[in-house]
């Protein structure tokens, strides 16, 4: 098989899978969820904007509880390990070869930066249910009136501030997708649309070892999820 780029060996390649329907469901309507939030803000479109904001909430609850009962590889535990780990792979990162480089699941710098990824962007739709808006949109989130002034007021700082942080973060995170795709020639964007992936023949049996939950479990939660926020939200509003 003929492979330009010298840092991999030629060899045979194996479609293996990799990310389980829940995973792929959650990152990319988490996408759709955090950019309609962003251009319906631009917009000042406030109702559409809190309505992404609480399903990026359900989003985050959904994979908090899917990082413990989900698939091997999207657990908590799978992915997130000592900083020996991940420095020694880092180190790796410029000339390593793809059996260094290679995991069936997040790799040990990734996985941390996917749950800094789910901390910010859970954090931002979580103040904002405490933020409001009384300049010209008069918006009060759905339980501003169930808290003291002093708290309401730090999480809507927080809600105006934690989104730099997430621009930054989303932005090391596309970057690295690219960075992959372009300097290591591999294309983990489309194993996050597709669920599989190319393989050297020799790395395919590290992917045999994941364990794939239910989907229709994993979508079960979600709707579970997406019931209690919208429920919770209902109820606070009166
Ligand atoms: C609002 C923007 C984004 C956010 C908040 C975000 C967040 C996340 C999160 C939380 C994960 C972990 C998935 C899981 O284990 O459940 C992830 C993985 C991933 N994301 Fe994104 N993402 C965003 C945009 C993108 C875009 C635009 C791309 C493509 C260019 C992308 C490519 C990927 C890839 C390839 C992975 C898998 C990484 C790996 O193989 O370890 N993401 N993302």
């Amino acid at each position: 098989m003929s492979n330009p780029d010298m840092s991999h060996p030629v060899s045979d390649e194996k479609k293996v899978k990799l990310w389980d329907f829940p995973v792929r469901l959650f990152h990319w309507a988490l996408v759709i969820a955090i950019v309609t939030a962003w251009w319906t803000n631009r917009q000042v479109m406030i109702d559409i904007h809190a309505i992404a904001g609480y399903s990026v909430l359900a989003l985050v609850i959904f994979r908090i509880i899917w990082g413990f009962v989900g698939s091997s590889n999207a657990r908590f535990a799978d992915f997130l390990t000592g900083p020996k780990r991940v420095i020694n792979y880092m180190l790796k990162i410029p000339s390593g070869t793809m059996a260094d480089l290679t995991y069936a699941g997040h790799n040990p710098a990734g996985g941390w930066m996917v749950a800094v990824l789910i901390l910010l962007v859970g954090l931002q739709a979580f103040s904002g249910l405490f933020a409001s808006e009384d300049t010209f949109l008069f918006f009060d989130g759905p339980l501003v009136a169930y808290v003291s002034s002093d708290f309401a007021g730090t999480m809507n700082w927080i809600h105006h501030t934690n989104i730099n942080l997430i621009y930054a973060a989303v932005g090391l995170h596309v970057f690295a997708a690219i960075f992959y795709l372009v300097v290591k020639r591999e294309n983990l964007i489309r194993a996050m649309v597709i669920g599989t992936r190319q393989v050297p023949a020799e790395l395919a049996e590290r992917f045999a070892t994941i364990r794939f939950a239910s989907p229709v479990l994993g979508i079960a939660i979600l709707i579970i999820c997406a019931l209690a926020v919208w429920g919770g939200i209902t109820l606070a509003r009166g």
